[in-house]
């Protein structure tokens, strides 16, 4: 029998029989591979899709059930795996053998439309029916809550309130004040050597950005820049990956105003295409940022709090990302 289902927003007739397995017509009649077979019996959730925004387990749902619904699956996301779900399982390197992973992701983004701020309570509560064979709950919880950020982001940069240039005009100054600090405007320098030091002197030992910002061969930053700052005087500070912006984005807000970083921040041309969520989530999650309020011995953090600094830059993106002059 022939059955319109509206498929990733697309309407596709279906001459099947009108028990079939919706799980069956997505990947055997529509080639929606995306979405698997685990149990069959629904009690692993790997064929987890959305009708009409609402989670279901495909393998046992009669296609018939679908007619004139809209059905959403891990392919109708988005187009380049960017949805912020998708980005968030990324950064947070979720998936093992990723059997599981479309059922998961798929489920989180109902959750995150019915709660835009899951608890932890509240993500574990949601997943329990997801099963995941190579025990990835621990990354699966950090992604969604770092999915939840990405989102709220989005919808804020998408539809910013008027009356919110203010309040992003005066978050962005205490940004300021934290990339202005010797934390990191001794990395962000227009030159090829960095400062160091709270009087932010000339690097010593012939240190260079090198190609890709990480140091010359032979003279890498990690060479002394090990995983974690050490409680010794003088020692090198640390944090994993430690390194510049390379070359051809050199994010030098060294020696700018509040106005002119702010600009240049914002810019994909010069933050190396990051949008707004992105900054937040370079703010929130990159490991080097973070290390700055542990600086090691003698080294002064940042001015403010590392959480009121990622809420600064959390009110300045919902704001519109607003520049002082
Ligand atoms: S395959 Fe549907 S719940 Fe396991
Ligand atoms: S990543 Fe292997 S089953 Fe979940």
């Amino acid at each position: 029998m022939a059955l319109p289902v509206i498929v990733n927003g697309s309407t596709m007739t279906i001459d099947v029989d009108l028990t079939t397995p919706l799980l069956w017509v997505l990947r055997e009649n529509l080639g929606l591979t995306g979405t698997k077979f685990g149990c069959g019996i629904a009690q692993c959730g790997a064929c987890t899709v959305l009708l009409d925004g609402q989670p279901i387990r495909s393998c046992v749902t009669p296609v018939a059930r679908a007619t004139g619904k809209h059905v959403t699956t891990i392919e109708g996301l988005s187009k380049n795996a960017d949805h912020p779900v998708q980005r968030a399982w990324l950064a947070e390197q979720v998936a093992q053998c990723g059997y599981c992973q479309s059922g998961q992701i798929m489920a989180t983004v109902a959750l995150l439309k019915a709660s835009p701020h899951p608890t932890d309570a509240e993500i574990d509560d949601a997943l329990a029916g997801n099963l995941c064979r190579c025990g990835t709950y621990k990354r699966i919880r950090r992604a969604v809550h770092r999915a939840a950020t990405l989102t709220l982001v989005a919808l804020a940069v998408a539809a910013p309130s008027a009356q919110s240039d203010n309040r992003s005009v005066q978050a962005f100054s205490t940004i300021a004040s934290v990339l202005s600090s010797a934390r990191c405007s001794n990395c962000h320098i227009s030159g090829d050597v960095p400062l160091q030091g709270e009087d932010a002197r000339l690097h010593t030992m012939n240190v260079r950005r090198g190609a890709d910002g990480r140091g010359a061969v032979g003279m890498r930053c990690t060479n002394c820049h090990q995983e974690a700052s050490l409680d010794i005087p003088h020692a090198p500070p640390g944090a994993p990956d430690w390194r510049l912006p390379p070359p051809t984005k050199r994010m030098a807000w060294s020696g700018l105003s509040p106005g002119d970083q702010c600009r240049l921040l914002k810019d994909p041309a010069t933050n190396g295409n990051r949008t707004p969520a992105d900054v937040l989530d370079h703010a929130m999650n990159d490991p080097l940022v973070v290390a700055c309020w542990h600086p090691g011995a003698g080294r002064t953090p940042p001015p403010v709090s590392h959480a009121a600094f990622v809420a600064s830059v959390r009110t300045w993106i919902e704001g519109g990302a607003a520049c002082p002059q």
